[in-house]
């Protein structure tokens, strides 16, 4: 192996010529020095680095800058550094993915957060209509980011909830047809042998990065689920697939699991195979704080800490940073670099940079409520959680072989429902928050368990609702101008009135969900002291005290049209009014998808990455040497064999 003082020296010789000169006037052989040299140093150490100091060994130049390694910001890193020509470096506040168990398994994802080694262990600000409580809100503090850590859940929403992105935008290119392309990307859709029924091999993508698949362990309440659909077909109607652009109905929840474990963008975007280009970096424990101006007044210099000392470091991208902190963290940071409102960043003692009034502003959630009932059987998730003998079993076949329980998240279908339009007109002085008619007000979430810790004996299953359509809106703010403390995030759960009746409408139509004849047998009662004849009073009482989130924030950076007199970014994720810095991840959402919200952040990383191609491929002329400089594994070895 090249010993590390001349690999240095070689460095330091190649690299002022790769920033004066671009890199496509090298010579071959420059070129070829390079990269055996880039591909020995990832041979030592890899690509995926944990202390700073091995990023100054590299001594190397990036061009793009990537905040964040999480859902987008992984397919940010993929999608240029496909470009030889183009490095990337990533900066992830957390650590390694690799080897956490709870983040790898998936039954065990709700074990992932909250207040763990993989959290943020942010707290919302009181919540007005929920009785002024706190409500936990976790997000991933690791590679992957929360694509690590979620419940593994792969929905895209309706086709009017992307038509209406292109509508507030102004650019056909944000609607559903236009993005379908950027889905299959994204989409390594895995077919089993008993699929056949359970999705419609029509509307997905198999040849894309993040492997999806159905379920593959049967459960208890599968059946009953489907037999319902067919009971009452009128009202829940069975869904073959919800991923169609036409999501209501119930169907089966698609997953982000690759033969029996988590598929996240770390695993998927960050596979081996991408790792190892040459011109791909990611430091782990890097926090960023600010984004700081150059001299040109271009925001292209990072500054961020890594062992909470107090020392601080920087680095300067040669053409973008992309801000990939997610819908809390990225508008913190656009703040703390003085990018926001200038008479509120004033106050707190933080110099304005550029006054931008929406950012941190319109953060939308999804409220849910858990709710479970009492049943007769012991085929529930309790049984094994009250024996550890059965525990150990479980884990020890999926260890050895990947089936068993464990290969599935806790949920296997999914529903997606509209309230009546009376009903939604009844609200005085507020209009229909969903995309449009064939758009969910509300979901409803299966599982044969219950999701809240169980009282010491019973069994349970879980047929709770979310909010999918909300109409209330929220912010997160600062509470200082320390951009280590925690942001203030107050999503101002169900504060609409009519956020509040579509939560009481879903919740009864879950009761009414039970009462059907297939879970006569099985059903014993609901819990919480609420049922099919509690006064709409009561019904309120119980979801102020119980609702909780499903963790899909967005909106604090948006998108809008070019001329608008709000939002955060343009239609191609530019911070509007300053160079050098773009956004991409949900925050950027203009509405909330009707949705579990990790697909949109993929299909958002894959549009935004050709935007950013685009940018730097008009800049440069033509990219016809791309495919000449792409060496594939033979070459690769052949030049290492040289060396
Ligand atoms: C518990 C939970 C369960 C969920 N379940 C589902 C589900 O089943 N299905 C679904 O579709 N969605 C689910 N979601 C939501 C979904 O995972 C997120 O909406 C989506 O992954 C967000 O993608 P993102 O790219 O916007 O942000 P993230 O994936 O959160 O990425 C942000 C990244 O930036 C890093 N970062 C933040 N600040 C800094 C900084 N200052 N410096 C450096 N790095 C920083 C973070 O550590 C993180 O890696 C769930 C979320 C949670 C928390
Ligand atoms: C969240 O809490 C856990 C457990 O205390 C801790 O290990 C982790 O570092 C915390 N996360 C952050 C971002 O501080
Ligand atoms: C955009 O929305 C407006 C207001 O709802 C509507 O009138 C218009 O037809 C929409 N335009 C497109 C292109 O969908
Ligand atoms: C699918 O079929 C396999 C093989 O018959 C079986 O083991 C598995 O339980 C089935 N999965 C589901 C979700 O029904
Ligand atoms: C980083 O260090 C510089 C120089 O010591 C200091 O001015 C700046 O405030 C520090 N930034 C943070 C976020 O601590
Ligand atoms: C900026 O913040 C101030 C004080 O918080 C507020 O009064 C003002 O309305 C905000 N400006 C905009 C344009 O939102
Ligand atoms: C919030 O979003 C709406 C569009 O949904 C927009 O009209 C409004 O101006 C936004 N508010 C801010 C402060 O950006
Ligand atoms: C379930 O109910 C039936 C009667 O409907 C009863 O015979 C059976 O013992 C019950 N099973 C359990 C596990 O309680
Ligand atoms: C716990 O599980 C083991 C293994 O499946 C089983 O043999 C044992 O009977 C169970 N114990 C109880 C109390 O159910
Ligand atoms: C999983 O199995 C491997 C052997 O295949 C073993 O080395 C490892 O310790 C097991 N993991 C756990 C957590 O038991
Ligand atoms: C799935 O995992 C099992 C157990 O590790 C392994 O034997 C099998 O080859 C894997 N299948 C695929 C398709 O990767
Ligand atoms: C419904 O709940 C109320 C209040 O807890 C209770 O009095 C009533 O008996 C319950 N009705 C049924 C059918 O369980």
């Amino acid at each position: 192996m090249t010993d590390e003082g001349s690999l240095k020296v070689s460095l330091a010789l190649l690299a002022p010529q790769t920033a004066l000169s671009p890199t496509a006037q090298m010579s071959r052989l420059q070129r070829s020095l390079l990269l055996i040299l880039s591909v020995a140093k990832s041979l030592c150490w890899g690509s995926i680095l944990d202390k700073v100091t091995d990023l100054n060994q590299l001594d190397l130049e990036f061009d793009f800058i990537v905040v964040g390694g999480g859902t987008a910001g992984n397919v940010v890193a993929n999608r240029l550094t496909e470009n030889p020509d183009h490095s990337v470096l990533v900066l992830e506040a957390g650590g390694s993915n690799a080897g956490v168990v709870d983040v790898i398994v998936p039954f065990y994802s709700p074990r992932a957060t909250p207040n763990t080694q993989q959290d943020w262990n942010y707290t919302t600000t009181p919540q007005v209509a929920l009785n002024n409580r706190k409500i936990q809100y976790p997000r991933g503090f690791v590679l992957g980011g929360s694509s690590s850590v979620n419940y593994l859940g792969y929905t895209r929403g309706s086709k009017e909830d992307y038509d209406r992105w292109a509508n507030v935008t102004g650019e056909s290119k944000w609607s559903w047809d236009k993005l379908v392309p950027y889905m299959y990307k994204n989409e390594a859709f895995a077919v089993k042998p008993n699929d056949t029924g359970k999705y419609n091999p029509a509307v997905h993508g198999f040849d894309g990065i993040t492997s999806v698949s159905l379920p593959g362990f049967p459960t208890s309440i599968d059946s009953r689920v489907f037999e319902t659909t067919s009971e009452l077909a009128s009202e829940f109607p069975f869904n073959e697939d919800m991923n169609s652009g036409y999501h209501l109905g119930i169907g089966w929840e698609a997953q982000t699991v690759k033969n029996g474990s988590r598929s996240s963008s770390a695993t998927s975007y960050l596979a081996p195979d991408f790792v190892k280009r040459p011109n791909l970096h990611v430091l782990l424990n890097a926090r960023v704080t600010r984004v700081l101006q150059t001299e040109k007044s271009d925001f292209l210099t990072v500054e961020f800490v890594q062992d909470l000392d107090g020392k601080n470091f920087t680095l300067t991208a040669t053409k973008e940073v992309i801000l990939s902190a997610g819908s809390i963290n990225s508008p913190a940071i656009l703040l703390h670099s003085g990018i926001g409102n200038a008479t509120s960043l004033t106050s707190l003692n933080i110099k304005p940079t550029h006054h931008l009034p929406s950012v941190g502003q319109n953060l939308t959630d999804h409220a849910l409520l858990f709710f479970s009932f009492l049943v007769n059987s012991t085929d529930t998730w309790e049984t094994a959680q009250r024996n550890a003998t059965l525990a150990e079993e479980q884990f020890d076949e999926w260890n050895s072989s990947k089936t068993g329980p464990l290969i599935d998240p806790p949920t296997n279908q999914l529903g997606w429902f509209r309230v009546a339009d009376d009903l939604i007109s009844s609200i005085e002085g507020e209009t229909d928050a969903a995309a449009g008619r064939k758009t969910a007000h509300y979901e409803i979430i299966f599982g044969s368990g219950s999701f809240t810790p169980a009282p010491p004996t019973g069994n349970y299953v879980s047929i709770f609702p979310a909010l999918v359509s909300p109409a209330s809106r929220g912010s997160v703010t600062l509470p200082n101008n320390d951009p280590l403390s925690a942001p203030l995030i107050n999503p101002n759960f169900l504060l609409a009135g009519l956020d509040q009746l579509v939560m009481r409408e879903a919740l009864k139509s879950c009761l009414r969900f039970a009462a059907a004849e297939p879970w006569k047998d099985f059903i014993i009662s609901p819990m919480g002291g609420v049922n099919l004849t509690s006064t709409d009073a009561e019904l309120d009482a119980f979801i102020r005290q119980n609702a909780g989130s499903v963790f899909h924030p967005v909106g604090t950076a948006a998108m809008s049209s070019k001329d608008a007199s709000w939002g955060v970014v343009d239609p191609d994720l530019r911070v509007k009014g300053v160079r050098g810095l773009r956004v991409v991840d949900l925050s950027i959402a203009p509405f909330i998808p009707a949705a579990h919200t990790q697909a949109a952040a993929y299909i958002i990383g894959e549009r935004a990455s050709d935007f950013i191609k685009e940018t730097w491929t008009a800049e440069r002329g033509a990219e016809t040497e791309v495919t000449d400089r792409s060496p594939n594994q033979s070459q690769f070895s052949a030049m290492l064999a040289v060396e």
